[in-house]
């Protein structure tokens, strides 16, 4: 059996599509979606991101400003610029991208940002209203797979979903997602003793560790779903997952290939959760 690809870039641009034409009608209302996003240093990789992150906004008609902010910025000269955009009324949604600088707290600036415009979904308190089930702003990523999944056609309610990676912006979100949606959720990770036992039982397979090519065939159950969420950069240049998709492809029912997967999506669901803080504040 040969998987059918789970075509992420397809997917995302429906998704577009649907926030672009909302959007439309909110405008008619006079309220325009807005987006901040903020940058700090010269990482070539959050350039891109950045970069990328702009383009949608423009593509889906938001209104969006770019801070972009040297090297040497202080934690509280970035604080104080969060304040301004908290009390903004044109900024729905304030993104700050990671990494930043290793003199400024990552947690401390994740938690001055309004829960109203957490748009990445990584302050704590978003993260505690999706544990509890409450409305909150979903992590894009972890949104973006469950979504995924959903367009396959496949009913999560009652499957055994594994999910390889716990780290707080991709596995643990994940799983809770997926728990959300009655799925019975295994979390796997480095420490995991018999690794292959349980991800051999999953019906749906989220991978997110990091490691290129690192899940192959021998981890899979036959007709599964299997979701890659790793971006690895190899040697010669090219992208390769976290699962070994040839190998994989074999035996899954469904898998998302990288690139044009998982990665499309984060900015999609982005551009979503940005629509839907805008709707709420309104
Ligand atoms: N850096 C890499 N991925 C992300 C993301 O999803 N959000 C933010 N803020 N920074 C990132």
């Amino acid at each position: 059996m040969t998987a059918q690809r789970i075509d992420g870039k397809h997917i995302s641009e429906v998704i577009r599509q649907e926030v672009s034409e909302q959007t439309r009608k909110l405008k008619e209302k006079g309220i325009v979606p807005g987006l901040a996003v903020v940058l700090v240093g010269e990482d070539p990789a959050s350039k891109v991101y950045v970069g990328s992150k702009e383009k949608a906004c423009q593509q889906m008609g938001f209104y969006s400003e770019v801070h972009r902010l040297p090297e040497n910025t202080t934690e509280e000269q970035l604080l104080d610029l969060i304040d301004r955009l908290n009390k903004q009324g044109s900024i729905h949604g304030i993104l700050v991208q990671l990494p930043l600088p290793a003199h400024i707290q990552e947690k401390a600036v994740i938690d001055a940002i309004s829960v109203d415009k957490d748009v990445d979904g990584f302050h704590p308190v978003s993260t505690g209203n999706l544990v509890i089930g409450d409305d909150s702003l979903l992590p894009c990523t972890p949104a973006g797979c469950i979504e995924l999944i959903k367009r396959t056609g496949t009913e999560i309610s009652g499957k055994h979903a594994v999910v390889i990676g716990r780290s707080n912006i991709v596995g643990k979100p994940v799983a809770m997602l997926l728990l959300r949606e009655n799925a019975t959720v295994t979390i796997c990770h480095s420490r995991t003793a018999n690794m292959k036992e349980l991800t051999k039982q999953a019906d749906i397979l989220v991978v997110a560790i990091g490691k290129a090519n690192a899940i192959d065939s021998s981890y899979v159950k036959p007709g599964a779903v299997v979701i890659d969420v790793g971006i690895n950069r190899l040697d010669t240049g090219k992208l390769a997952g976290d699962v070994h998709f040839d190998s994989v492809q074999e035996i899954a029912g469904h898998i998302t290939p990288v690139p044009g997967g998982v990665g499309p999506m984060t900015i999609t669901m982005l551009m979503q959760n940005t629509l839907i803080a805008a709707k709420r504040i309104n």
